[in-house]
């Protein structure tokens, strides 16, 4: 879908495209004695024209594709698309005239002045809904906070209801947390760029009227909201919760998930429905796995554990001396100003460390501290 503006731009483009080439073409058929410049005002004439047509085609491709996503139409929508659709025929005539039917050539000018009528009442009509918007968006920088609810409940109903009724809104009613109705309301701002207009009162009045409260019982209703609409698109709920996983280990599911479908999945969405899954599923914490993502988060950020134990095993550090290393370690975060660990975390990781090192059997004894 284009960008409003990118698309106001290039119809814009069209226009004037389209008019300097009627203007040549007025010029070339309309003089009787052909004057000097007439052969480049032809040449001139066909570059505009295939430009013309070129941006003709990436409207109606894009176009079509979007008309594809709606419900119905307004009065105005259906004429513009009537239009834009019926402009095809015509402008096909008069390509096949001037390559095939040069005979015919007395109807191009005739032919082009109503293709480029039909362009202008296109662009006009394209551009009529964001006119309309502006014109009639409410003041809503005055309001207060009641009145932008106010406002919001009417702007629902006149705004929201063009590609699917207010069931799907009515639907999620306490369903989704404030921060969750942002994102909806702004995904459909996406899809209907002249809503932006009405995004604040529209979003007031849902966070005001349909969010769910924001306590732990409301994170658990977003929670299971997001869940069912979330996670059974490849597999049943039963898949879901036929396991039971730390709350570390569901949020390393459910953050894949939302890597892997970016589109299905917001970032905002992983907390609550990590929430509800460990609230319903989960299993205790595992001192090992806590102490790996101690590692992870402190040491993870130069290199991984395996490369970390490859190192040790090749430079033959005996268990004892783990302390020794992290101490290093510490000089080399503090040269590139890292935060670093604490105390008690270094006394974590070297145990941790000690325990996934099988120390190699001959080092014992002889690398006693130095
Ligand atoms: C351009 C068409 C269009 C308009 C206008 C529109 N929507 Fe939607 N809406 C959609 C589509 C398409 C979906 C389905 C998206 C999906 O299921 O992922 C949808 C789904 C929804 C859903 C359910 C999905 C969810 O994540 O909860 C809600 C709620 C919603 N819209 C609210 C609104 C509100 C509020 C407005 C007015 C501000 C609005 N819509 C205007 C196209 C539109
Ligand atoms: C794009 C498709 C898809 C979506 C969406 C999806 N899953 Fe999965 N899921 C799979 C596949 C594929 C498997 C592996 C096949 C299997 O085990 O059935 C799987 C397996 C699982 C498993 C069992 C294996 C494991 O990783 O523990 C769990 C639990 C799970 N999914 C949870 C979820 C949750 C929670 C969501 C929603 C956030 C979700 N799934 C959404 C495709 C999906
Ligand atoms: C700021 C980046 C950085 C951080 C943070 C860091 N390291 Fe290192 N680490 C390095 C570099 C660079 C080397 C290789 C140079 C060296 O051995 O002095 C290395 C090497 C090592 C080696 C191999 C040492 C040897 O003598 O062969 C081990 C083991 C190691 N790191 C463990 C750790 C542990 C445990 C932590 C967390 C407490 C950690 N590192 C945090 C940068 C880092």
């Amino acid at each position: 879908m284009l960008d409003p503006t990118l698309s106001a731009l290039l119809g814009a483009l069209w226009l004037l495209t389209g008019g300097v080439a009627v203007r040549l073409m007025l010029r070339v058929y309309g003089q009787r004695v052909p004057t000097e410049g007439r052969l480049a005002a032809v040449r001139m004439h066909r570059v505009l024209g295939r430009a013309y047509v070129l941006i003709y085609l990436v409207f109606l491709f894009v176009m079509i594709r979007k008309v594809l996503t709606y419900a119905s139409f307004t009065p105005l929508q259906a004429v513009h698309i009537a239009l834009g659709v019926g402009l095809f025929p015509v402008l096909a005539t008069k390509i096949l005239v001037v390559r095939r039917y040069r005979s015919l050539h007395r109807i191009l000018p005739g032919l082009g002045i109503t293709v480029y009528s039909m362009s202008v009442a296109i662009v006009a009509l394209g551009a009529m809904p964001f006119l309309i918007a502006k014109a009639t968006a409410p003041e809503t920088d005055e309001l207060d906070e009641q009145g932008l609810i106010r406002a919001g409940m009417a702007l629902l109903e006149q705004r929201c209801q063009k590609c699917h009724d207010l069931d799907r809104v009515y639907d999620q009613k306490g369903r989704k947390s404030s921060d969750l109705w942002e994102v909806t309301v702004d995904e459909m701002v996406r899809l209907e760029p002249p809503l932006a207009d009405v995004r604040d009162p529209i979003l007031a009045y849902l966070q005001a009227e349909f969010a769910a409260p924001d306590t732990p019982a409301g994170v658990m209703l977003t929670g299971s909201a997001l869940i069912e609409a979330r996670c059974q698109k490849c597999h049943s709920l039963d898949r879901v919760f036929g396991y039971t996983k730390t709350e570390q280990q569901w949020r390393l599911t459910v953050e894949r998930y939302a890597e892997l479908l970016p589109n299905h999945i917001h970032p905002s969405e992983i907390d609550p429905i990590v929430m509800y899954l460990y609230a319903k599923r989960g299993a205790p914490p595992d001192p090992e796995e806590e102490m790996r993502a101690l590692f992870e988060q402190q040491c993870g950020r130069c290199h991984n554990l395996s490369r970390a134990l490859d190192q040790a095993r090749e430079s033959q550090i005996s268990p004892r001396r783990w302390k020794r290393v992290i101490r290093r370690m510490k000089g080399i975060a503090e040269e590139r100003e890292l935060e670093i660990w604490s105390e008690d975390e270094a006394q974590t990781i070297a145990e941790y460390l000690a325990a996934q090192y099988k120390e190699p059997e001959a080092d014992e004894g002889e690398d006693e501290e130095k």
